[in-house]
C-alpha cells in the first residue's frame, strides 16, 4: 500500500514539477515536462526532459528526477509528480513506469497541467504485474 502523503506535500511536489519544466531541453518535440520525486528520506528531487539530436537518447523528466535522487544516495521513491504545460494531464511513459517500479512499486503518481485537470494514481495501477528486483532474487531460481 502507498504511504498516505499529506495534501500540502502533494501540492509542493506539483509546484516543484511545474518549476522544473522551465529548464526543459526539448528543441525537437517542444514538449516541456517537469517532474518532482518525493524520496524515502523526505527530500524532493526534480528533473526535466533532456532531448538529443540523436532522438533515441532523449531522457524523460521523471527519469532525470529519479536518477538525481538515486545519485544523491536515495533508494526509494514515495511519489512522483509530473507537469506538462498542456490542457490535459500526462502520465509517465512505459520506460519511466519501469524505472519508478524499481524504487517505488506502490508510489503515488500525480499529474498536473495548465487546466484544472489533475490525476492521482499509483504505480502498481499504471504497471500491473510488473517485472522488478524480486524477480531476479536467488530464491526464485530453479
Ligand atoms: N516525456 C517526458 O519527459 N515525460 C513523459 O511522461 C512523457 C514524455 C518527454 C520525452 C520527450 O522529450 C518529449 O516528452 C516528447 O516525448
Amino acid at each position: 500500500m502507498p504511504a498516505k502523503i499529506p495534501a500540502p506535500l502533494c501540492r509542493r511536489l506539483e509546484k516543484a514539477a511545474r518549476a522544473a519544466a522551465k529548464a526543459s531541453y526539448s528543441p525537437y518535440s517542444k514538449f516541456r515536462v517537469g517532474a518532482a520525486v518525493l524520496a524515502g528520506s523526505g527530500k524532493v528531487y526534480t528533473g526535466t526532459n533532456v532531448e538529443n539530436a540523436s532522438y533515441g537518447l532523449c531522457n524523460c523528466a521523471e527519469r532525470t528526477a529519479i536518477f538525481s535522487a538515486i545519485a544523491a544516495g536515495e533508494r526509494s521513491v514515495k511519489a512522483v509528480a509530473v507537469y506538462t504545460p498542456t490542457k490535459t494531464t500526462t502520465s509517465p511513459c512505459g520506460a519511466c513506469r519501469q524505472v519508478i517500479n524499481e524504487f517505488g512499486p506502490t508510489a503515488l503518481i500525480l499529474s498536473v497541467c495548465n487546466s484544472a485537470e489533475r490525476s492521482e494514481t499509483t504505480l502498481d495501477r499504471l504497471l500491473p504485474a510488473a517485472f522488478g528486483p524480486r524477480d531476479l532474487s536467488r530464491r526464485r531460481k530453479a
